[in-house]
């Protein structure tokens, strides 16, 4: 994907209403911010959240640990609903839900609304559920359940409690599930009898019940009735095994208050991966991740009273949690969620819904938009886009190619693109263009926003000049930002904070460093040059080469494996899998129906083991892999392979790579 860094678009001016960003409030929040950051902070703090307690104590900050308005208490679902029945929202459209599944002509079948007023009632009569099993302050409870309006239900019903939700995406395997119930400690489950995808049902309940019985400390899963129901089948679509009790027959009359939490109880656990070892538990905490879930929610999408805000991310993922749950909702803004597939029944569903739902404000993957772009603009074109105010992409670096399909033919060149970088970790935005910015670079995160602290620094922690690579670092704390990693405290120090700290290590401050690699333009715009660690993105999904390395040598026939991401059109990156078979396989690689069926084989592995999105797409059977002389493999010839290998096609069988470790210019890293 080619950048060009000099290419200069304007924005196009809407006029900014009273929650985003004019650049007279840009500049005045900056100015703040750079004078008295912590003050910065807890001035928004005080006006932006709904305290039962208010705090004293800003911030307290023990390296690498940080505390925001610990002495605090709040409720994140009252922030979410009461707030708004007491302003008299009650009755506005809090959710407008959209089903996968199609009639004979195409026509989707589902569609269901919730006010402000229906989804508190839903949240403490499932509060009040969760209550009555026992669990409370402290629980752990994962979510495993598909984009239905009751999955913000058991959300905001475990924050209503103080319990901590864990939501792991749907799209995970029953063993990914499984080590993530297990890490987090959960006491409950939160699933459904399936969710529907490209029309095929995601057995979710089923992929539950595989592993039960490795996971004792769960005492209840509650299991929402969704496939069954919708296809007229009884209450239940399979009868219930003890501990099991249906999303409905949990709700009872009974409503649990909201209990005020400290600011610092932590709120929800994401799992995410990382370079090695099995994916972390990032820890966010109530007051500081929903603060920032909020604001930068107001200021990047400026929500007015009439939208209707879609993010399409799952809430399986950190997107979906900021941008679809907590900061749509904190604000007030009516939010639309879609179940199913962007290509079922056909190419056109997302220009369809936008058509139907009149979207205000759309917030999307460059995947996915380089992904409609191939379709063409037919469908697009045949559909009114005119509800479109603000266009959003997040993910990884948006290529200008699909920048400019994205706002000419989606945007009519009449709504501004923000493209957002930020992390599971960072809770929110971070850094993106504004409107008031006055003009965007296509492919350009552009500049923080106010409070956040961000530089490019080289390896030892130099700021880089303008027209200079480096590493991109948080340089200060900031009240979203992951407070640890579950259960393993020296983890979170050591990735996060333990690699820069001041120009050649002389700050007593340890910097956050995110993992990615990043390019300081000549006007001081920060462009995001993609991960500069073992971590892949892939189709938007995050993905540790590790995990799939382990994945594949859990195959038989496997003696070795290494995993590095390639360049892919569509999905950003894509994963190229180097084996080394045990000598009694060898031959399974030589012959080609054979390799064929191996494929498959390792292909399901992963499948099993991680998810379908993380299958490699391409394999190379290799006699032995490339290592550094402390045996290391060489990941950066591994890449260059690969990468070469695109060009040529995929023609060879089995060859050996481990010659080309003796090339000189490669050193040992
Ligand atoms: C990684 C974080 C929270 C966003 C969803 C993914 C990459 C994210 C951008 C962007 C360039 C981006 C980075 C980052 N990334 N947004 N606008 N431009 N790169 O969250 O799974 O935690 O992945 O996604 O590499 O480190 P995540």
């Amino acid at each position: 994907m080619i950048f060009d860094r000099k290419s200069r678009m304007a924005m196009p001016q809407h006029t900014v209403a009273d929650t985003g960003l004019t650049a007279e409030a840009l500049a005045a929040a900056h100015k703040h911010a750079s004078h008295d950051r912590i003050d910065f902070w807890a001035d928004l703090a005080r006006h932006e959240l709904c305290w039962s307690t208010p705090f004293t104590i800003a911030h307290s900050w023990e390296p690498p640990f940080a505390r925001w308005f610990e002495d605090g208490r709040l409720n994140a679902s009252e922030q979410c609903l009461d707030v708004h029945l007491k302003t008299g929202l009650g009755r506005k459209v809090a959710v407008v839900w959209e089903g996968e599944p199609v009639d004979a002509e195409g026509a989707p079948t589902q569609r269901r609304t919730l006010t402000f007023d229906e989804l508190h009632e839903l949240v403490e009569r499932f509060a009040a559920g969760l209550t009555s099993r026992g669990i409370g302050k402290g629980d752990r409870v994962v979510v495993y359940m598909p984009l239905v309006p009751e999955v913000l239900v058991a959300m905001l019903a475990c924050a209503r409690i103080g319990a901590t939700h864990s939501v792991v995406f749907a799209g995970f395997s029953a063993e990914s599930l499984r080590d993530r119930v297990l890490d987090a400690g959960a006491k409950a489950i939160v699933t459904a009898d399936g969710g529907f995808r490209r029309g095929k049902v995601v057995p979710l309940h089923e992929n539950v019940r595989k592993v039960r019985a490795q996971i004792p400390a769960v005492e209840t899963v509650v299991v929402l009735n969704r496939v069954g129901s919708s296809k007229g089948g009884p209450a239940s679509s399979a009868p219930l095994h003890q501990g099991e009790v249906g999303f409905h027959e949990l709700l009872g009359t009974a409503r649990a208050a909201a209990v005020p939490v400290g600011a610092e109880h932590p709120l929800f656990i994401l799992y995410t991966s990382g370079t090695t070892g099995k994916p972390k538990g990032v820890v966010h905490s109530t007051a500081g991740y929903l603060l920032w879930a909020k604001k930068s929610m107001a200021w990047v999408f400026d929500p007015r009273p009439e939208d209707v805000f879609w993010c399409t991310a799952d809430v399986g993922w950190i997107t979906g949690h900021t941008y679809v749950c907590y900061g749509p909702l904190a604000n007030g803004t009516t939010v639309f969620l879609y179940e199913g597939a962007p290509d079922f029944p056909n190419g056109g569903r997302f220009w369809d819904i936008i058509e139907r739902e009149k979207i205000t404000v759309f917030y999307t993957a460059p995947t996915a938009i380089r992904s409609f772009m191939r379709q063409g603009n037919t469908l697009p074109d045949s559909r009114n886009l005119a509800s479109l105010r603000l266009l959003g992409s997040v993910g990884e670096p948006i290529n200008p190619e699909a920048w400019h399909w994205y706002a000419d033919v989606i945007g009519k060149g009449r709504c501004p693109l923000v493209d957002t970088w930020w992390q599971t970790e960072t809770g929110g935005i971070m850094m993106t263009v504004l409107p008031a910015m006055g003009s965007a670079k296509p492919g350009c995160a552009t500049r923080p926003l106010p409070g956040i602290e961000v530089d490019v620094v080289s390896d030892d922690g130099t700021s880089v000049p303008k027209g200079a690579d480096g590493k991109l670092v948080v340089k200060s704390s900031w009240p979203s930002q992951l407070r640890t990693v579950h259960g393993d405290p020296t983890r979170y120090a050591n990735t996060y904070w333990g690699t820069f700290s001041g120009p050649g290590g002389t700050s007593k401050e340890p910097w956050y460093f995110t993992g990615d690699g990043a390019h300081r333009d000549e006007d001081g715009d920060i462009w995001i040059t993609g991960r500069v660690d073992d971590v892949m993105n892939v189709a938007g999904h995050r993905l540790g080469t590790m995990e799939v390395e382990s994945a594949l040598v859990g195959h038989s026939d496997v003696a070795e494996a290494a995993v590095v991401g390639v360049p892919d059109a569509i999905k950003g990156t894509s994963v190229f899998a180097f084996v080394t078979l045990m000598k009694a396989s060898k031959g399974r690689a030589e012959d080609e129906s054979q390799r064929m069926r191996l494929e498959t084989e390792l292909r399901d592995a992963v499948a099993r083991e991680i998810g379908s999105f993380a299958k490699p797409e391409h394999f190379r059977f290799t006699d032995a892999l490339p290592k550094t002389r402390s045996g290391k493999i060489m990941r950066r010839l591994l890449r260059d392979v690969a990468t070469g290998h695109e060009a040529l096609g995929d023609t060879s069988t089995l060859e050996d790579v481990s010659v080309l470790s003796a090339l000189q210019h490669y050193h040992e890293d």
